[in-house]
Order: structure tokens, then sequence, then C-alpha cells
């Protein structure tokens, strides 16, 4: 199998480049040897690497700073995707593509399933949310799989934030009215691997099949305060840690310039009964990742 990886050096696509290696040959790149501000310089790169799969993991996740910079966020999450699509659709390769829970408003108050309605509050989960619908127009084999909460242990992230704070601060307020599924970039590599390794050498008809959105995340939903305080038990160096109270907070205490839905758990279900794969339980991926790195 031929695959082409957009994004190696981002949290998800560096695991995705460690994680395909066993289906064939993968072509990673990455900025700036390409720029999805660009849209128009991939098209070459696709049509003359000819892959079966193209992966895409690039974003623009800034989800603050894409207030400020709308242009270039639905650039980079919504004009090159869809056009990646229907490059695709023209040789005749599979799409796959990241999406986010941040779509949705946030106010249902149990998992969204890929049938709720989507309501962005903010630039970055419009932008998100034009690049699905842009790539489902564009026609090709292509799969959307809404994650949400990413960490790697690679990258700054919450897991990285939790601990330097625990590390130098006695007292931290985390907010505990934000909930989702935390989502290890590895075990979402892993899924995403494996689900190419059951579409076989010719993946188009079986992904053709099974084309669509789906909603793919850590097992279970959390909110962020439970999340720290979880991270906190899984700290190699507890010994370092001198924080003393972990004390709840309201999203309210903390203005950003996005306003982020609060309730965007996901509901994985549709990708289990399709694929028979689900990732594992949050808290056992945070485990496996705080102890292997
Ligand atoms: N992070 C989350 O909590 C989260 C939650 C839900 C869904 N998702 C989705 O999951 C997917 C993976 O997210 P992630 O956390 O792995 O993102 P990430 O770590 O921010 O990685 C994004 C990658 O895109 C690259 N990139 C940014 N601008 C580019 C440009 N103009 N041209 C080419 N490459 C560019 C980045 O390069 P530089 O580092 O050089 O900028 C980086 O390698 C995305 O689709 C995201 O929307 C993420």
């Amino acid at each position: 199998m031929k695959i082409l990886l957009f994004g190696k050096q981002g949290q998800l696509g560096w695991e995705l480049h460690r994680s395909l290696q066993g289906l064939g040959q993968v072509l990673a790149y990455d900025y700036p040897e390409i720029d999805f501000t660009v849209p128009s310089s991939l098209r070459r790169l696709v049509e003359d690497t000819r892959p079966q799969i193209v992966i895409n993991a690039v974003a623009y996740t800034e989800v603050d700073k894409a207030e400020s910079e709308a242009g270039r966020a639905k650039l980079i999450n919504a004009e090159a995707p869809a056009l990646l699509a229907q490059v695709c659709r023209g040789i005749g390769a599979a799409f796959v593509h990241y999406s986010t829970d941040y779509v949705f408003d946030g106010m249902k108050g149990t998992p969204y399933t890929e049938n709720d309605a989507p309501r962005p509050l903010n630039v970055y989960g419009q932008t998100k949310l034009d690049g699905e619908g842009a790539i489902l127009q564009a026609g090709a084999t292509s799969l959307i799989v809404r994650t949400a909460w990413v960490y790697s242990m690679r990258r700054d992230s919450f897991v990285s934030k939790v601990l330097s704070w625990a590390h130098s601060q006695p007292e931290i307020r985390i907010v505990d009215d934000q909930i989702s599924n935390p989502t290890w970039a590895r075990a979402l590599s892993e899924i995403t691997a494996q689900l190419l390794a059951k579409a076989g050498p010719d993946p188009l008809p079986w992904l053709s099949e099974r084309r669509g959105l789906y909603h793919l995340a850590g097992w279970g939903f959390t909110s962020r305060l439970e999340w720290a305080k979880e991270i906190l038990q899984n700290d190699p160096d507890q010994t370092h840690q001198v924080v003393q109270r972990v004390l709840p907070a309201r999203s309210v205490e903390f203005p950003t310039a996005a306003a982020r839905p609060l309730f965007s758990a996901l509901d994985c279900g549709k990708f289990e009964r399709i694929f028979a794969l689900r990732l594992p339980d949050w808290e056992l991926a945070l485990s496996l990742a705080m102890e292997t790195g």
C-alpha cells in the first residue's frame, strides 16, 4: 500500500508516521516542505506521487488565535482539505481526514453522535466543519474522523501543562465544566493503521463501502479537572510535585478569545459497529501514555 501523510510533525501526524510503517510505503510531509495556505501546491505532489491513500493530519489547531486569523484557519482547515479530496477523487485514492468535537455547541448534555446537528461556537470549529462539508461534497472515498482533546507525550498538550503547573505551583485551579473524551494520539494512530490493514492491499472498494463521517475518541468522557487529577496520579515524577491543592473552577473565570463547548463528548458507537475497533478507555490510555512516554 502507498500512503501519503501530511502533518508528520504534529501530535497525531508523528504517531501516524510511526504506526503506518507496517502497511507499506509511507511518504510523509509537513510544513514548510508543504504549505496548506497555498492549497494549489498540494495538487502536483499528490498527482506526482499517486498514493492509494492520502491521510491529512495537518490542521490549524490554535483555537484562540483562529478568532483573529480566520482566513488562514479556513485555508488550512477547509480549502486545502477540500482540494486534497478533489485530487484524491481524480486519481482514485482514498482520503482520511480528522475533525473535531468543537463542531458542536456543547448544549446536548449526552455524547454526540454523527447524526447530531453541528453548531460551532468558534472560528476553529466553523473552519473544521466547513472542511468536512467540502470534503463530503468532493465525492471522493473519504473517511472523516472527528476526535476530541488530543494529547501526545511529544508536544505541548494539556498533559504537559498540568505536569508543569504541578511541579511549580502549590495550588492549581482547573475547570470542571468542560467535558469531553481525552484521546491519546498514539491510540488514535494505531486504530487508523488497523483500519487500513483491514482494508487490504487494494483498499479503495472496501473503504468506499464504509466512506463517511465517524466519531473516534478515547472511550468514556470526563471533565478537565478529573483528567488533571488522573494525570497527577500517573505522573512518573511525583516526588517533584509541589502542588498541594487541585481546585475546581468554572470556564467563565478564565475568559478566552474563543468560546468552547462545555459538553462535547463524542459517542463512538458507529465506528465500533462498522469497523469492530475502538479506542481504549481514556484512563487506561493515559496510564499507558505516561508509562511509555
Ligand atoms: N489537539 C486537539 O485537542 C484536537 C481535538 C480535536 C480534534 N483535533 C484534530 O485532530 C487532528 C490532529 O491534531 P493535532 O493535535 O495532531 O494537531 P497539531 O499537533 O497542531 O499538528 C498540526 C500539524 O499541522 C501542521 N501545519 C500547521 N499549519 C500548516 C500549514 N500551513 N501547512 C502545512 N502544515 C501545517 C503543523 O505544523 P507546525 O507545528 O509547524 O505548525 C503540525 O505539524 C486535526 O485535524 C485537529 O483538528 C485535535
